[in-house]
Formats: structure tokens, sequence, C-alpha cells
């Protein structure tokens, strides 16, 4: 395998990063991070209760200080949120040693995806919106320096495309 220190999936909401995070980490025996897991946790509120009463810029900071300190860390499968990356200084640190994966899927399937899940507060607007959101969001996706086309394909199927990757 690759010698890094970790594995980083970023792409936009749906596309399976937590899912595929997962299993990918039980399967690799390292540690998994989910950054919104983390900031929940750190804060003790939900993303959707942070967006709420305090905006979204409270959660990008709350975001920047998870991915300062999870950046630290090796050998860990870190699923990123979508707007993650967004920050060029999050960038940086998960680029710095870490293997970027893009997960990216058919925007049709993105939006069957999330579409009864109530816990996004960026995907509560029209279809539109979150078409729009998807487009400005593909510049900072494409720095990824791998992609998988996670569209109609299921959890094992992915992790074996990140694992062939690696060289596993
Ligand atoms: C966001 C994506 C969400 C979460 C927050 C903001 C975004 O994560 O971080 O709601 O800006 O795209 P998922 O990509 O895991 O849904």
């Amino acid at each position: 395998m690759i010698s890094m220190r970790n594995i980083v999936l970023v792409g936009f909401m749906g596309t399976g990063k937590s899912t595929v995070g997962r299993q990918l980490a039980q399967l690799l025996n390292w540690n998994f991070i989910d950054t919104d897991n983390e900031i929940e946790e750190r804060t003790n509120m939900t993303i959707n209760d942070i967006f709420q009463i305090h905006g979204e810029s409270r959660f990008r900071s709350e975001e920047r200080l998870v991915v300062q300190s999870v950046s630290q860390q090796e050998n860990v499968v870190i699923a990123t949120g979508g707007g993650t990356i967004i920050n060029p200084l999050n960038w940086e640190d998960l680029n710095r040693d870490g293997f970027v994966i893009e997960l990216y899927a058919a925007l049709e399937d993105i939006i069957v995806r999330v579409g009864s899940n109530r816990d996004r507060p960026l995907l509560k607007g029209s279809e539109e919106g979150i078409k729009k959101l998807w487009s400005e969001r593909q510049k900072y996706y494409g720095q990824a320096q791998y992609k998988i086309d996670t569209t109609g394909k299921n959890v094992d199927q992915v992790v074996a495309e990140i694992q062939h990757l690696l060289g596993g």
C-alpha cells in the first residue's frame, strides 16, 4: 500500500463520504473521523441547530477547528462535510499529507439520495438552489487527486475501488 498519513474523502452532500469512510476504516483497521460528527460532539449541538441558532459562519469556524485538530493525526480515514474544503486553509491541512479522494455522483442521484433527509440545512431550498450550489462547488472538489464515481454503486463497490487505488 502507498505510504500516507490519512485518507480524506471530499465531495458534495449525499455522495457517500461517511458510509464509505466508516467501512474503509474498518477494513484498514484505522480510526474513522466524520468532521460533522466531531463538530456535533464538541459543540453538543446538531448541525441543524448550529446553523439555525448561530448561523453558517459559526459552523464554519467549528469546522475549521476540527480540521486543524484531525489533520494532526495519522492513519485515520476522514469524511469531510460537503463544504469543508471551500476554506483553502482546510484544503491545505487535509491535503498536506493525506490522500484526498473525491466521491461524486450524478446530481439527479444525489437529489434522490438526500431528498428525504432533513439534517442538511443547505439542502432545504429548492432543487434549483441545490443545482447552483453543486455547480459552484465543482471547482473545489476538482482539486482532489483521485475521483470515484459512486453513481449507481453500493458501498462495497466504492470501498473496493478505493482499495484498488491504494494498491491493496
Ligand atoms: C455541508 C455539508 C454537510 C454539513 C453541513 C454543510 C455543505 O455535510 O457539513 O450541512 O456545506 O455542503 P455532508 O456533506 O456530510 O452532508
